[in-house]
């Protein structure tokens, strides 16, 4: 059995072009098993794998729990609201006795960035990172990378991927941006200048100001929600003067003189950056964003528990 250079799955950033490769490939035929009559595989029986978010989530916790049972894992689900946490159990204390119930792995979200790396310096099991705050969400950029494949063909050499909207608070943009790059795409970021992190373009990609003329460069635009709770100052006047600035319509789409792919990773913000006609087109790829989640997530459970 082929391997992953890394245990825990914490960012884009640990992963090599290999392991992309292989996590691809592994989904590729996870895909496969979960649109037959059977869905269900015996790969993860006697491993028990616990989901704990201390963040909301509806895509990624729903994906990984369904990719665990179609793995025939054990799960446990944990979430803060409603937990110890309220009392002021502390992040370790909190997961060590979670392990304390002999669990293999651990698939965390956490408000704070790096919150899943600290874990990783002080527990045995298997950690996958599902979102720590602003840093990265490396399986939603493996889905996307997976979904982009689906639609431009395996090799994305020099694919032209947008990623648009609130870059600035955007996990999701940090890990397609690594992600991307490691598969050899160009990556264009459009936004307001206030929400492009200023030394982002050392990342070799390039930024722009200008939707229309992005959605003309683009093969793929990958449109962000503008994540108001995570702004604690303004950085635009209003959602209106936003939506009317780098909110993407049908209209535009349809007057592309070619097909662009439009992907979000949700929850997609109506008529903000996405308006409805547009993410309900048949330019819009949102829901196999979804159905791909689980065949990558569950690409990343079995892989990482080949590496124990
Ligand atoms: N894409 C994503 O992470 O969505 P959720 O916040 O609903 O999990």
């Amino acid at each position: 059995m082929q391997k992953l250079s890394t245990r825990h799955l914490l960012g884009i950033k640990d992963l090599t072009p290999a392991d992309i490769e292989l996590i691809m490939a592994t989904a590729r035929e996870f895909k496969e098993v979960i649109n037959r009559p059977i869905k269900k595989v015996p790969s993860l029986r006697d491993v028990t794998i616990a989901n704990v978010f201390f963040e909301n989530s509806t895509r990624t916790r729903l994906s990984f729990e369904l990719a665990e049972k179609r793995l025939s894992a054990d799960t446990l689900n944990f979430s803060a609201s409603g937990s110890s946490v309220k009392k002021g159990e502390t992040l370790l204390d909190t997961v060590n006795n979670i392990l304390a119930m002999k669990v293999d792995m651990i698939v965390m979200r956490h408000a704070s960035p790096g919150a899943p790396h600290f874990l990783a310096k002080h527990i045995k099991a298997n950690i996958v990172n599902a979102g720590d705050g602003t840093h990265e969400h490396p399986t939603q950029a493996l889905l996307d990378s997976f979904s982009m494949r689906e639609k431009l063909g395996a090799d994305l050499t020099g694919k032209k991927v947008a990623i648009i909207g609130d870059i600035l608070h955007s996990r999701v943009a940090l890990s397609n941006i690594l992600a991307l790059k490691k598969q050899g795409a160009e990556v264009t970021l459009c936004g307001p200048s206030t929400l492009i992190p200023r030394y982002i373009t050392d990342l070799g990609v390039n930024v722009s100001h200008d939707v229309k003329k992005t959605l003309a460069w683009c093969d793929v635009a990958n449109v962000l929600r503008i994540q108001l709770e995570r702004q604690q100052i303004k950085y635009f006047p209003s959602l209106r003067e936003y939506s009317l600035y780098f909110g993407i319509n049908k209209k535009m789409l349809d007057d592309l003189n070619k097909e662009i792919i439009v992907m979000h990773p949700g929850p997609i913000n109506r008529g903000v950056e996405l308006s409805s006609d547009a993410a309900d087109s048949h330019h819009s790829i949102i829901l196999d964003q979804v159905e791909n989640g689980v065949a990558v997530r569950m690409a990343v459970l079995y892989l990482l528990a080949g590496q124990n």
